[in-house]
């Protein structure tokens, strides 16, 4: 097979990419390891920028975002016993985030890419990345017996932290900058209805807790947890005994409980690879770089790659002009360390670190005292949770 861009992963950014080049004449596959079912059974990130709702109307699948998503103003932050309220609309100037879960917009995405015949390929193994040094790259993978091979102009890693196509980059060439955290986040997905309209990160002694929604019938709650806890030992009725322990009590009066429909643990890491580009091979989203959730940056920041790449891609195809495509990694890392700088500090804040020192926990409580008696501290809490300009 011979196509101009060659995507390797069918997580939202290698499709959301796809489509976006197939509205253009920009011919195109995605190579995905998983089955489609697979990939739609994991529940991953709920808060959308406006910038990347944006970019998912661009690629004519905002439909379905802007019936169901919800518009949040803002969120609160309880801790030492106050529940304080982040007003984004007020202090990033007008703005707002949608809640929209990334298992409903990869949904939209599948969907659309099938609508206008978008080749994905389920089930490769193998992947394998070839000549991206030259003018003539091309990218092979196993079905079955059979090794295929796909020519391309150009290849793109979207193939999250655990892909092959950042380790197609040189050792002496790709630098990486990486800080693992001492703990996880144990998710829960149940059918109840949420605790509260807006989203409620806690910070207590015993670990942040987290409160959100994907609808008013499903709600997505989150405990901070030692790395060493495995899912299955958490029964139900645990999760939601700790969960209500960490909550203030008149919100903890209110929770409503049930069966978890999904339950994971995911760790807690901070990563960013430099550079994005080497030859005919562009990083994007999670193969990149990760966040730790409490920002909810990760997704968002895997859009703005792909914005970026789209526009420089366009501009070769359409104009022959290799500026954007040549300026592509510095632009992106520049966005996505400002994501890594606000996620790293949300993350500092909020959770119990062990063997933190009380002069670092006085800190800590410190930060939270400022942030809720300056409008400037406010003002970029908000800008950055909103999303940065792409
Ligand atoms: P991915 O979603 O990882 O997609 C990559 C795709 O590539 C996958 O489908 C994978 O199967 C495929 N692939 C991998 N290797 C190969 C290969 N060799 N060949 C072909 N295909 C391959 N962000 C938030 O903002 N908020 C959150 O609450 C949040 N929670 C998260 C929870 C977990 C457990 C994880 C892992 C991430 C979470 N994130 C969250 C981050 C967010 O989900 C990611 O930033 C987002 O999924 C990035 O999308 P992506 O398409 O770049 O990568
Ligand atoms: C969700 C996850 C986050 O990390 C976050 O900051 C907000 C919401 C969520 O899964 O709903």
């Amino acid at each position: 097979m011979k196509v101009q861009v060659c995507i390797i992963g069918g997580g939202p950014s290698g499709l959301l990419l796809s489509q976006l080049l197939h509205l253009k004449g920009i011919d195109n596959v995605v190579l995905e390891r998983q089955s489609r079912q697979y990939v739609l059974a994991r529940i991953r990130a709920g808060v959308l920028e406006h910038g990347f709702a944006a970019l998912m109307r661009e690629a004519q699948c905002g439909e379905r975002m802007d019936r169901e998503g919800e518009i949040h103003d803002g969120f609160l932050i309880a801790h030492d016993g106050v529940m304080d309220r982040v007003d984004l609309h007020t202090y990033s100037g007008g703005s707002s985030v949608v809640v929209y879960g990334q298992t409903e917009l990869t949904r939209d995405l599948y969907e659309a890419r099938d609508k206008l015949g978008g080749k994905v390929i389920h089930n490769v193994e193998d992947v394998a990345l070839h000549d991206l040094k030259s003018d003539a790259p091309y990218v092979t993978y196993r079905d079955g017996d059979q090794i295929n091979r796909i020519d391309c102009d150009y290849v793109i890693g979207a193939d999250g932290f655990h892909g092959v196509s950042r380790k197609a980059i040189p050792k002496d060439v790709l630098r990486e900058y990486e800080r693992v955290y001492p703990f996880g986040w144990l998710g829960v997905l149940s059918r109840t209805k949420p605790v509260s309209p807006e989203l409620i990160y806690a910070k207590h002694e015993r670990g942040f807790a987290l409160c959100s929604l994907r609808s008013q019938v499903l709600s997505r709650y989150y405990i901070q947890v030692p790395l060493e806890d495995k899912a299955e030992d958490w029964s139900d009725e645990a999760f939601w005994a700790e969960l209500k322990a960490r909550l203030p009590e008149e919100v903890a009066a209110k929770l409503v409980t049930g069966p978890s429909i999904e339950k994971s643990i995911a760790p807690l890491r901070s990563f960013v690879a430099e550079p994005m580009r080497w030859g005919r091979l562009f990083l994007a989203g999670d193969a990149a770089h990760i966040v730790p959730p409490t920002g909810a940056r990760g997704l968002n920041s895997a859009a703005s790659d792909i914005y970026y790449l789209y526009h420089a891609l366009l501009d070769h195809y359409q104009n022959g002009d290799e500026a954007g495509l040549d300026g592509y990694s510095a632009k992106a890392l520049a966005r996505v360390w400002k994501a890594q700088r606000f996620s790293w500090w949300m993350t500092t804040m909020l959770h119990r670190f062990p063997g933190n020192l009380p002069y670092e926990d006085k800190l800590q409580q410190t930060e939270l005292d400022y942030l809720f008696s300056s409008d400037k501290a406010l003002s970029s809490l908000a800008e950055n949770y909103v999303g940065l300009p792409f």
